[in-house]
């Protein structure tokens, strides 16, 4: 493995991302087998690589988008389908899973019978005035403490305010289709589901009562990647999903979920290299080439711990690895484990690096960010 990686690190450059299609075709199958009722569409915004849609494309999985460009890079394999059946994997296979849609977008989308959530009732208008055509999802706020991204303080509807927000909706002669939640990203307190199964239930049985015939239960992302051995597995999450949406819902419904990190958190690795070292008030600082506001980027926006790994042994200390910019901002870490006698030159190997990583880099300072290689694609 060491090798391998040195080999691609000396004949591609670095900073060099490393996608193993193989690990994203794993994921997605093993999250359809532990969830075999549930319809998983990938949330693009994870790590939007056109050749990972693809991947999942051909897969077979369904796609959360959250813009119209997001929508094309979609639309790019169904163009050639003929009208009937575009229109159909339009409607049953993407999700505009952004509760607030500027009117533009909407007016965009509008021709293709989108399925869009929502959650506020000026929303609800918007899409009235400007794309009458889609099918709703009401996103519900629910439980989020314990997720390394808090979702609940910026969307999703009271579940309080829920019953009205499904009512104007069908007096607007829209038509909801289902609820929606989202219990943070990384989720790692399995109780979150439970909680917001339970509230959703509560919501969808109750509207159905009220003669309003919703079909779909979207319970968004969140499912936690294994960055460490802490994490809970997956295959309980499950099993607790699997058993709460037998108790609690009908058994004509249809279960969606989003999941993002998971698909791809794991398919990549990130060769850095070393470019420049130095003493600060007695710890080494670690230069290099990748940083906060490149691949790293996933340290500020998602909240995300990295671990870098060295290829040359020696006795480890606290160091300090930060990225290639002007800005003092761009620490990735200040206190790593790291053998203290790595060089110039040397390199360093982060792992699980796939997802909110390369979506979110800038191009600050001037540097173009991590070179991306796919692997078995
Ligand atoms: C609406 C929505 N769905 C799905 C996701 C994907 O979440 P995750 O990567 O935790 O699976 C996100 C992440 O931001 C989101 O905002």
């Amino acid at each position: 493995m060491k090798k391998e990686l040195l080999k691609l690190a000396q004949k591609h450059g670095t900073p060099l991302f490393i996608v193993d299609h193989d690990v994203i075709r794993k994921n997605y199958r093993t999250f359809k087998k532990n969830l075999p009722r549930v319809q998983a569409y990938y949330a693009v915004k994870a790590n939007s690589e056109q050749e990972i849609i693809k991947t999942l494309f051909d897969e077979g999985a369904s796609f959360d988008v959250a813009s119209y460009n997001e929508f094309m890079q979609i639309y790019k394999y169904i163009r050639h389908f003929e009208e009937k059946d575009k229109d159909f994997y339009i409607w049953d296979k993407i999700i505009f899973s952004n509760t607030i849609k500027d009117r533009p977008t909407l007016r965009d989308i509008k021709r293709y019978r989108p399925l869009v959530t929502y959650d506020s009732v000026d929303e609800l208008k918007k899409i009235r005035e400007n794309c009458e055509t889609a099918g709703l999802v009401l996103r519900l706020k629910v439980p989020d403490t314990g997720s390394q991204v808090e979702m609940s303080s910026k969307f999703g509807a009271e579940p309080g305010d829920a019953y009205n927000l499904i009512k104007q909706a069908f007096d607007l002669g829209l038509v909801v289709e289902g609820l929606s939640f989202h219990v943070g990203s990384q989720c790692t307190n399995f109780d979150n589901y439970t909680a917001a199964l339970t509230i959703t239930s509560g919501i969808f049985n109750d509207a159905r009562e009220k003669g309003y015939n919703l079909k779909i239960v979207d319970i968004g992302g969140g499912f936690p990647v294994p960055y460490d051995s802490h994490v809970p597995k997956f295959k309980k999450l499950a099993a607790v999903i699997n058993s709460e949406c037998e108790r609690l819902f009908p058994h004509d419904i249809e279960i969606i979920a989003e999941p993002g990190r998971f698909m791809v958190a794991t398919s990549a690795g990130l060769i850095s290299e070393i470019i420049g070292k130095a003493r600060r008030d007695g710890k080494i600082f670690y230069h290099i080439n990748d940083g906060v506001y490149h691949t790293f980027s996933g340290v500020v926006y998602d909240h995300w711990i990295p671990n870098f790994r060295a290829f040359r042994q020696g006795r480890k200390e606290v160091c300090a690895v930060v990225g290639p910019t002007c800005d003092s901002f761009d620490k990735i870490s200040v206190s790593e484990q790291l053998p203290g006698n790595l060089e110039i030159g040397d390199y360093l190997y982060t792992e699980n690096i796939g997802a909110y990583s390369t979506a979110s880099s800038t191009k600050f300072n001037g540097f173009d960010g991590a070179k991306i290689l796919h692997l078995n694609n």
